[in-house]
């Protein structure tokens, strides 16, 4: 018999209550339970970084946390950097510097951009390739990647200031 446990979560704002069997992973229960896509899965084991994503204002992989571990966290996705319509300057930055091929890291990129950002502000190239350096991407772009996340941290910068 499976015992479900009962489960208070924020994800990008939205308070979600749901049942969940204590092995559900966090990539799995974000993309199933909430059918938040926008988290990606690619190693499962915490190799990739294309599951990472923000909780209590650390980036962190999914898919090595079970959704039971985030009860009463203030989680953030992907999906709460913006929309098509309404891009945040960190995917705007990604597309004006072509920064995504097939899209499949994006996501991960995208999430480990915002903590790095808001915890490094003035970050280098250097800081930035550092920062960057768990997160693969099997296309290969790192050096638009880099330049996206340098002028992405410029524009926020000048916006705060
Ligand atoms: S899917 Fe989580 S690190 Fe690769
Ligand atoms: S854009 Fe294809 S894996 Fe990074």
């Amino acid at each position: 018999m499976t015992i479900s446990r009962s489960i208070t979560v924020t994800v990008n704002g939205v308070v979600h209550e749901r049942s969940v069997e204590p092995r559900l992973l966090l990539a799995d229960f974000l993309r199933s339970t909430l059918a938040l896509t926008g988290t990606h899965v690619g190693c499962e084991h915490g190799v990739c970084g294309a599951c990472t994503i923000i909780v209590n204002g650390d980036s962190v992989r999914s898919c090595l946390l079970l959704a039971v571990q985030v009860d009463g966290c203030e989680v953030e996705t992907v999906e709460g950097l913006g929309t098509i319509h309404n891009m945040g300057a960190i995917q705007n930055a990604f597309q004006e510097h072509h920064a995504l091929q097939c899209g499949f890291c994006t996501p991960g990129m995208l999430m480990t951009a915002k903590d790095l950002i808001a915890k490094h502000p003035l970050a280098t190239e250097e800081d930035i390739r550092e920062g960057l350096s768990g997160n693969l991407c099997r296309c290969t772009g790192y050096e638009n990647i880099v330049r996206a996340v340098r002028s992405a941290s410029v524009a926020l910068k000048e916006k705060t200031s």
